[in-house]
């Protein structure tokens, strides 16, 4: 039994933890739930009590066993070494500490023994590079995957609760016949959209969302050989991410193989008779945990080469799911003394 605090509990990612804390029957001794000082006077019911969400504070960490933790990224990196130092291991959804050495990076599906390498803080990595690498791993462990190409149709709830509320807006705007509000999460309107730009630029014209998917990709598969070419699009779509995948391995990996090989992986569920318009679908994979991959197919000019499509829900495994099973593993790898 674990004591446990989830910080930013009135987030997207945050609310989700706390779902699943629930629905997954957490070996929990006590829960906390923090925020900022705007959420001060809210509160939460978990397991019929009602809790209040309590503003950040270095006691707030006292006796605190696990922090499953999701704010921004400039708060994780204030916050998330107090939480550690108070004896907490925190697992951090935010991309503050993914690329540190001394920082595991973990989907428990494919590198779950890195858990146990942490100091304090364990890095959950990109949405759209959870995903992808869950779908990656039985691929590059069987022919050992070179090269990437992936373009991204990400949900705005990608972005937070702020993500979710611009697209409602803009609808319930045209809805009414009005002209929308300017957007101010998204670079540009997104409702009857696709945005290609996710975060930042950076000089070479790749995205910073883009380079965490390279970064990680190799960093979670340890890997750093893997060429990744990502193209980040955000779409009007509220939740799950989708990609179209282009992977090339070292030996040919025909499309049944591949089927055979998602069909034993862990966390994958393949959807795919196209024929019966049967493949994955953002609305569909809404809510559910497992990574979703069908329109599997080979590349038309080279051997070594297969296109898939590749579904999950960003807040879920993407996120929240993704940060509960480290620390599910960490209870069951390190009972005693997380
Ligand atoms: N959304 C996704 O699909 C996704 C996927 C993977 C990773 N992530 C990462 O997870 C983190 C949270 O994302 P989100 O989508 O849940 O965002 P969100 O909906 O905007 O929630 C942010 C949370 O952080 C809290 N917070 C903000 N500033 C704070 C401060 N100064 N002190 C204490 N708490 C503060 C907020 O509390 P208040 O409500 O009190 O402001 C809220 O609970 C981000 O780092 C994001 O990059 C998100």
């Amino acid at each position: 039994m674990k004591h446990v605090a989830v910080v930013g509990a009135s987030g997207a990612v945050g609310e989700r933890m706390i779902a699943l804390l629930e629905e997954r029957d957490f070996p929990l001794a006590s829960i906390r739930f923090l925020a900022s000082e705007r959420s001060a006077g809210k509160t939460i019911t978990f397991r019929g009590e009602s809790h209040p969400i309590r503003p950040l504070s270095p006691e707030a960490f006292e006796g605190v066993e696990i922090v499953l933790s999701s704010t921004p990224a400039s708060v994780s990196r204030q916050w998330s070494p107090i939480a550690a130092r108070a004896g907490a291991v925190v697992v951090d959804n935010s991309s503050a500490f993914r690329m540190e050495p001394e920082v595991p990076l973990v989907v428990p599906e494919v590198n779950p023994a890195d858990i146990l390498k942490h100091r304090g803080i364990i890095a959950n990595p990109n949405c759209s590079t959870i995903q992808m690498v869950v779908a990656l791993k039985p691929l590059h462990d069987a022919a050992r995957v070179l090269r990437v190409v992936v373009s991204t149709y990400q949900s705005v709830s990608g972005a937070g609760q702020k993500g979710i509320h611009e697209l409602e807006e803009q609808a319930a705007a045209v809805h009414r016949g009005e002209t929308p509000p300017s957007p101010s999460k998204f670079a540009h309107p997104i409702l009857g959209n696709c945005i290609p730009q996710i975060d930042d630029f950076l000089p070479t014209g790749y995205t910073k969302e883009e380079m965490k998917m390279v970064h990680e990709t190799r960093k979670i598969l340890g890997d750093p050989t893997i060429d990744v070419s990502p193209t980040c699009v955000r779409v009007p779509v509220a939740f799950s991410h989708s990609e179209s995948i282009l992977v090339e391995t070292e030996r040919p990996v025909t499309v049944d193989e591949a089927r055979a090989l998602w069909e034993q992986a862990p966390g994958i569920t393949v959807v795919d008779d196209p024929l019966a318009r049967s493949y994955p679908l953002a609305a569909a994979a809404a809510g559910r945990d497992d990574v979703f991959v069908g329109r599997i197919r080979p590349d038309l000019g080279r051997p070594n080469a297969l296109l898939f499509w590749c579904v999950s829900d960003n807040l879920r495994k993407g996120a929240a799911t993704n940060a509960v099973q480290i620390a599910e593993k960490l209870v069951e790898l390190a009972p005693v003394g997380v």
